[in-house]
């Protein structure tokens, strides 16, 4: 009863039939990390860089010995990662060789003028389209596929990965850098029994695999020196929120939010990591004698399909070598001035929720012609996100602006909750309340849960910034030359 698509299989109407179905058995911690590779750009000049991204299809090894058809970003999985330095621009050529419409999305910073990854906004085969990037703010982004109705497909896949800003501020702390500042990117995801990738998203409610990915390797085991390492971690999956934590007890140091540092280090046992976040966090394996093994572990987090015990490790870190650690963790890291509450000029309440088998916002699913909420351009506003419950949790997520939560059911955020985000966690019988500054670019913007399934099936919806901004499609794809 498979409905086969070229190499991937979207069991649909079959869905329960196929989860019972498990990927192969692969061995933990055995098969080697791997860092995400840095593009270079074809060429720069005084003000800015320029890259080329092909999507195209490729065959990788995720599972060994065995071969999984992708879609990518450069032939390989996730996509290489872009490190720019603040306020220089890139302009990013995203050109299509797939045979699916694309949009790219980079998620956390806005585009200019404005294209940013509009769901409509889209990328036929053998067509291209520059991206301009302003890089105005030192955060942990990553770029990824936003085809709408399409995008959780279209990220399994493959088509995601890492964009990091950094700025001198930055630099000067005296955080581990260079080899000692490593991307995690956590995914999950399901294969047949010859390595064929699984789309199951259970009835438009959820994807969720039983593999556990970093970087593209299924229960990566990397080997450290007894010092500490800078992660900057990023849950690039479909549907599942992670709770990390070290076997050890030990803590996680948690350093930087979505959209840049905190004010001050924080420790935590648990991080929380809900679809789209990211956290940078410091582990420090200096006490640990060569020959340790920390394993980071995910507690499972009960929601209605989330229910495979396989992913509750995602990784290990082997102490095998001594060596001097001239790092160290500051007590202040960047000042995040808070949004003075009585700046908002008003407040607006978008409600997540479920009914009829269909995803909505305030009870009406996406529609490109509409919008929903009209802040002015520089204003000030308090949105509440409400999630009424029924098993689900919805991680919201603004484009375009930088936001701070305010409290969750008037209860304070989380301590590493308490900087610059764009996506929030909004678990079930929560009220998330958040406040931003709606700039500084007029236009259309998009606002959806980041469980992907939810996104495509229609928990989506668009804000206009101030009056007569550009179209967000105001810049066509051009066909490439024959
Ligand atoms: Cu990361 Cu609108 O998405
Ligand atoms: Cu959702």
């Amino acid at each position: 009863g498979l409905m086969g698509s070229g190499a991937l299989i979207f069991p649909l109407g079959f869905a329960d039939a196929a989860f019972a179905q498990f990927s192969p058995q692969i061995d933990r911690f055995k098969l080697p990390f791997k860092r995400l590779p840095e593009l270079k750009p074809l060429r720069s000049d005084a003000t800015t860089d320029y890259y080329e991204i092909a999507m195209q299809k490729a065959k990788v090894e995720i599972l060994p010995e065995l071969h999984t058809d992708i879609w990518s970003y450069n032939g390989i999985i996730p996509g290489p990662t872009i490190r720019q330095q603040r306020d220089r621009l890139s302009v990013v050529r995203f050109i299509n060789n797939l045979d699916i419409d694309t949009s790219i999305h980079l998620h956390g910073m806005a585009s200019l003028p404005q294209y940013d990854g509009y769901a409509s906004d889209l990328i036929p085969p053998g067509y291209y389209k520059d991206y301009h990037y302003p890089n105005n703010r030192a955060s942990t982004l990553w770029y990824h596929d936003h085809a709408v109705h399409h995008t959780s497909r279209n990220v399994y896949m493959g088509l995601a990965g890492m964009y990091i800003v950094e700025d001198d501020v930055e630099r000067d702390l005296p955080l581990p850098k260079g080899e000692y500042e490593v991307s995690l990117i956590l995914q999950d995801k399901k294969f047949t029994k010859d390595g064929t990738l699984i789309f199951d998203d259970h009835r438009e409610k959820g994807i969720y695999g039983d593999v556990s990915l970093v970087n593209g390797v299924p229960w990566p085991r990397m080997e450290v020196a007894n010092r500490k390492y800078r992660f900057r971690v990023l849950n690039g999956g479909g549907s599942r929120t992670y709770q990390l934590s070290l076997s050890t007890g030990d803590d996680l140091i948690v350093i930087g939010s979505d959209a840049g540092l905190l004010s001050a280090p924080v420790r935590t046992k648990t991080l929380r990591i809900g679809m789209a976040e990211r956290y940078g966090f410091i582990i420090d394996f200096s006490k640990y004698p060569v020959g340790t093994k920390v394993i980071l572990k995910n507690n499972i987090l009960l929601s209605n399909l989330d229910t495979d015990d396989r992913t509750t490790e995602i990784m290990c870190f082997e102490v095998t070598r001594q060596e001097t650690d001239d790092s160290s963790i500051p007590d202040k890291l960047r000042l995040v001035q808070p949004i003075p509450i009585s700046s908002a000029v008003k407040t607006r309440t978008f409600r997540f929720d479920r009914g009829g088998g269909q995803w909505y916002i305030n009870g009406k699913t996406w529609e490109p012609k509409r919008v929903d909420a009209d802040p002015g351009l520089n204003d000030v506003e308090i949105w509440n996100f409400v999630n009424p419950g029924g098993g689900w949790i919805h991680p919201v997520h603004v484009h375009l602006v930088d936001l701070q939560m305010l409290d969750r059911n008037g209860m304070p955020p989380l301590s590493y909750e308490r900087g610059w985000k764009d996506v929030f966690v909004v678990g079930e019988n929560q009220t998330v309340r958040v406040i931003a500054q709606y700039g500084p670019h007029k236009g259309k913007y998009m606002m959806h849960c980041h469980n992907i399934v939810h996104e495509d099936h229609d928990m989506m919806t668009q804000f206009e910034v101030g009056k007569g901004g550009d179209s967000p499609l105001s810049a066509p794809a051009k066909p490439l030359p024959a």
